[in-house]
């Protein structure tokens, strides 16, 4: 409901359709993700298919250092069970601080950080990247439809045209959501490249929505935390007033209509 006012107030700014054009001119789809709105929540099933594409596709060029990966049973989170999570911490190798040594990771680890040099670390990159702006730098769309660096991401992984450039022996690839039009990154995604979990359907669409969840709750792993804590200060403050007004009136009654 709410988010059909804003849709219609941005839309009353002739805004088109589903795509808002952004200060740089890449182009940003909006999406219904479960965590918008005062009373958004992340969606475990979608968090842990994000967490399998990011696993299985993403990690062999990104990295996601400043990712405890004990967050992953977090409640909120993918919330996975500990042993799953001690499972998959397993599976990476860590240089020990102390000893020196390489071992297998362990759930107080981080996620290992990016192997290809040139992909930059996707551990905040969800609040990095502003999906929404304007119109004309007021800021609106943000207001109205979100920061947008989930949107951004969702929209950079679907937003290949197939044109192909050479440039100084690198190739590039048109993409029309990165802000210049050619980005370094090799489409990573195409349809059933992961066979999921819970048995969905891996169409790119699917596996960019779920990646793009994913990262935001890397990035703001305590959302839920602080739309809870927003909303009692909302709750608290609209109870104070009316006492204040009451209060108010009852100091002021033995003065009133005296004159
Ligand atoms: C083959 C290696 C590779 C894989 C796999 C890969 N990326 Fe990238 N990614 C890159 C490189 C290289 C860049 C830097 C591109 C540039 O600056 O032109 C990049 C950049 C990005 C950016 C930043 C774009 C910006 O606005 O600066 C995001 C977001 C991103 N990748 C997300 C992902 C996600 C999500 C996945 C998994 C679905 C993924 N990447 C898989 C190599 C990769």
């Amino acid at each position: 409901m709410l988010r059909k006012i804003a849709i219609t107030a941005a839309s009353v700014l002739a805004l088109s359709g589903g795509t808002v054009l952004a200060a740089e001119g890449g182009l940003v789809e909006d999406l219904a993700f479960s965590f918008e709105g005062p009373f958004g929540k992340f969606e475990e099933n979608q968090l842990q298919r994000g967490l399998q594409v990011y696993t299985e596709v993403c990690s062999a060029c990104h990295g996601m250092k400043l990712v405890p990966i004990r967050s992953l049973a977090d409640e909120g989170g993918p919330g996975l069970p500990e042993d799953q999570v001690r499972a998959y911490a397993a599976q990476f190798t860590v240089t020990d601080a102390e000893t020196g040594e390489d071992r297998p990771a362990t759930p107080s680890d981080h996620f290992p950080s990016s192997s290809l040099e040139n992909a930059p670390d996707l551990s905040l990159m969800a609040k990095a990247r502003a999906g929404f702006r304007g119109p004309y730098g007021t800021g609106i769309n943000q207001f109205f439809r979100g920061i947008g660096g989930p949107e951004y991401i969702y929209s950079l992984l679907t937003g290949y045209t197939g044109e192909e450039v050479e440039q100084a022996g690198t190739t590039f690839y048109g993409n029309h959501t990165f802000p210049s039009g050619l980005i370094a990154m090799t489409p990573p995604l195409s349809d059933e490249l992961i066979t999921y979990q819970d048995g969905t359907e891996a169409t790119v669409q699917q596996m960019a929505e779920d990646v793009s969840a994913f990262l935001m709750w890397a990035a703001e792993p305590k959302m839920m935390d602080r739309k809870k804590a927003g909303l009692v200060a909302v709750l608290f403050l609209s109870l104070i007033s009316v006492l204040l007004y009451l209060t108010n009136k009852r100091i002021w009654a033995p003065y009133k209509g005296k004159h």
